[in-house]
């Protein structure tokens, strides 16, 4: 190897090995938790590369010597003995640990633990093609509601998720709070998680779903019990109507025969609810950022966007129109 590939490789390292690194961190990653679930799944991590680490370097080590040393003859006897031990019990007394460890981390190999919580907050989280229905109980007074694509949690208080489908298995995963689980028609599982600090994270469908799987994801937001609460009887209330344009637009052109905007449209429940829409990240269930510009790219046309996606094409709307319907969109807080 020359002088200068090897300054080359010695100078490129650093970068790899941060980019490498870069990826262990972030709101979407099981080796940054943010909860208690994912805490014990990356400490299960830790300890197989670890341990895995090691037995692969005693076992190179093994391999080095063997290559280097005085070849030697070995007795039937003693080489059934090596073969007894490092074939036999080594790995059998390894492994045997790990699983009994592994299996340990399950909840419901311990579900004394379940019962040393109070009841917690439950909520019902529906996969359809291609995005998240959420409800949330009435609770302390505050009635309950319905939101879509965006989940807001208290730090340091176990949730409970009735996970659903709609239409076809879709998979409902934080990577940041815990491990995933199937959502699958005609049945409820049950998920519970305990976030254990605050911040935004990202939650991916981990189950093929359709087309537009990849474009159906939805965001955490771990907030405070007071501004969660907060947050709750805001989401509970709904809006006068205002009487504007965009509103008049949205109802004259069918948009609330399927979302609904709590106060100003009749109940409908065919799409994701919007009577908070202005608030969340994302419009298209984690697919665009929420401009004013990207509602209007996705009324015209949703399929252009998300393959698949089941809202019809707008496009014979005037694009004033949309534009004032973005608008209004754009105004619910
Ligand atoms: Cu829903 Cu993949």
């Amino acid at each position: 190897m020359t002088n200068c590939s090897k300054r080359k490789i010695s100078g490129h390292l650093p970068i790899a090995v941060s980019l490498v690194l870069a990826g262990c961190t972030g709101s979407q990653s099981t080796l940054d938790p943010a909860g208690q679930e994912a805490a014990e799944v990356h400490h299960l991590f830790v300890v197989m590369v670890i341990g895995g680490g090691f037995i692969w370097l005693a076992v190179i080590g093994l391999l080095l010597h063997s290559c280097r040393g005085q070849r030697q003859t070995w007795s039937e006897e003693g080489a059934g003995r090596l073969i007894a031990w490092g074939g036999v019990a080594f790995p059998g007394v390894v492994l045997f640990a790990l699983l009994v460890y592994a299996v340990w981390l399950m909840p419901s190999v311990r579900p004394w633990l379940a019962r040393t919580v109070p009841e917690p907050t439950q909520i019902e989280v529906t996969g359809e093609q291609f995005w998240w229905r959420i409800r949330y109980p009435a609770e302390d007074g505050v009635a309950g509601f319905e939101t879509s694509n965006e989940l807001r949690l208290p730090v340091g208080e176990r949730v409970a998720f009735s996970l659903r489908a709609a239409d076809v298995i879709h998979s409902f995963w934080i990577p940041s709070l815990g491990g995933k689980m199937d959502m699958i028609p005609g049945r409820t599982n049950v998920l519970s998680l305990l976030p254990t600090r605050t911040g935004v994270f990202k939650a991916p469908c981990a189950e093929f779903c359709g087309t537009s799987h990849t474009y159906m994801a939805f965001s955490v937001v771990v907030m405070e019990r007071e501004a969660y609460d907060d947050w709750r009887r805001k989401q509970a209330s709904g809006h006068q109507p205002e009487g504007s344009e965009g509103e008049r637009l949205f109802i004259h052109h069918g948009c609330a025969a399927c979302h609904s905007v709590r106060g100003t449209t009749p109940v409908a429940a065919l799409g994701p609810d919007l009577t908070h829409f202005a608030e969340r990240e994302t419009v298209g269930a984690g697919t665009l950022a929420n401009t004013r510009e990207n509602v209007g790219r996705f009324i015209r046309d949703p399929s252009a966007i998300k393959p698949g996606a089941q809202m019809p094409a707008f496009d014979m709307v005037p694009q004033g129109e949309i534009a004032a319907i973005s608008e209004f969109l754009a105004g619910l807080r």
